[in-house]
């Protein structure tokens, strides 16, 4: 029997996910979870004979570490459905196989986002840190009131899969769904969830009492929502955030915050993290979560699976179901 092809982990992984890779390849674990510089990756990879790597948003694929991979590796699986941190033109050129893991993270990361808001808006993180300190005296009539999301008007910018979902759970909450997306829907699918389409993402921003980015992470799209665009928003809005750090100026969104003019926001992810702008820090109208999105056993399994049916596919000379590059 031929060899098993060598894969290397960057990351810790769920046990069932590195039980499979055990079982169908020759696995190389990262036992301490220490994300990898660069460098270390590729010199793992070379240490290793890795034919295929399994990296996360945590590894920065750069142009220079592509071209400083071993030429045996053809493929790389990312355990994320964003691939902002892997420069794909680079491994297009270097003929190296990029595949994501679409679909499986989907619900989460909308549960998530509907987290985000409802956290935001009723001010979960003040309230709870009020009755960890041993603040709360008893109910009031006026303590820590909120924003009521029924009936407002919830802007999704960016509307793919997790956009969807977000838009299916708001529908529950009884919000008036609005999106910009740059191809429209089909009539159907707005009828079903009575979408209202926006041609640019500044006309969706006038109307957004609530806002959920949804846009990838891109260069285009670096500090998408910057001051100006932020003073299209109503006063009072809500900023929600799940989508990448980099869609958001901070300094423009901490200043909005502060003065009042966007009342809350809920972040799940950063600009430059696990470093957080420290201007969120102070402000007791940001709800700040680590980047949970997907932070599912469920899911995280489901995305490692993924991950190791797309280089399974590659590795028995199929396409790869969901190859990016
Ligand atoms: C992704 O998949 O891109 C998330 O950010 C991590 O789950």
């Amino acid at each position: 029997m031929a060899d098993k092809p060598v894969l290397l982990l960057s990351r810790r992984l769920p046990d069932p996910v590195e039980t499979r890779a055990a079982r169908d390849w020759t696995a190389h674990r990262n036992a301490d979870d220490r994300a990898l510089p660069g460098d270390e990756l590729v010199a793992r990879a070379a240490e290793t004979g890795a034919d295929a790597l399994l990296v996360t948003p945590t590894d920065k694929l750069t142009a220079a570490v592509i071209a400083a991979l071993p030429a045996r590796v053809r493929a790389v699986a990312t355990f994320s459905v964003g691939y902002d941190h892997i420069d794909v033109a680079a491994a297009r050129a270097r003929g190296l196989i990029v595949t994501n893991t679409p679909d499986v993270l989907t619900e989460a990361t909308a549960d998530i986002a509907l987290l985000c808001l409802l956290g935001a808006a009723r001010r979960a993180w003040e309230a709870e840190s009020l009755l960890r300190a041993g603040g709360w005296t008893g109910w009031t009539p006026t303590q820590l009131l909120g924003i009521h999301p029924g009936g407002k008007r919830l802007g999704i910018l960016g509307m793919g899969r997790i956009g969807m979902a977000v838009a299916r759970r708001a529908a529950a909450f009884g919000m008036r769904l609005h999106y910009h997306k740059r191809t429209r829907l089909d009539a159907a699918e707005e009828a079903a969830l009575g979408l209202t389409y926006h041609a640019t993402a500044e006309d969706l921003l006038g109307v957004s009492d609530f806002l959920s980015v949804h846009m990838p992470g891109s260069p285009e799209n670096r500090h998408f929502l910057n001051a100006d665009r932020l003073a299209l928003l109503p006063e009072g809005a809500v900023v929600v955030n799940t989508a990448r750090g980099t869609v958001v100026d901070d300094a423009a969104l901490v200043a909005a915050l502060k003065s009042g003019r966007v009342a809350a926001a809920g972040l799940d992810v950063f600009d430059g993290e696990p470093a957080v702008n420290p201007g969120y820090m102070a402000l007791p109208n940001a709800f700040l979560l680590p980047h949970l999105g997907s932070a599912t056993l469920e899911t995280r399994c489901a995305m490692g699976f993924r991950a190791l049916d797309n280089l399974d596919a590659v590795f028995r000379g199929e396409p790869a179901p969901d190859r990016v590059a």
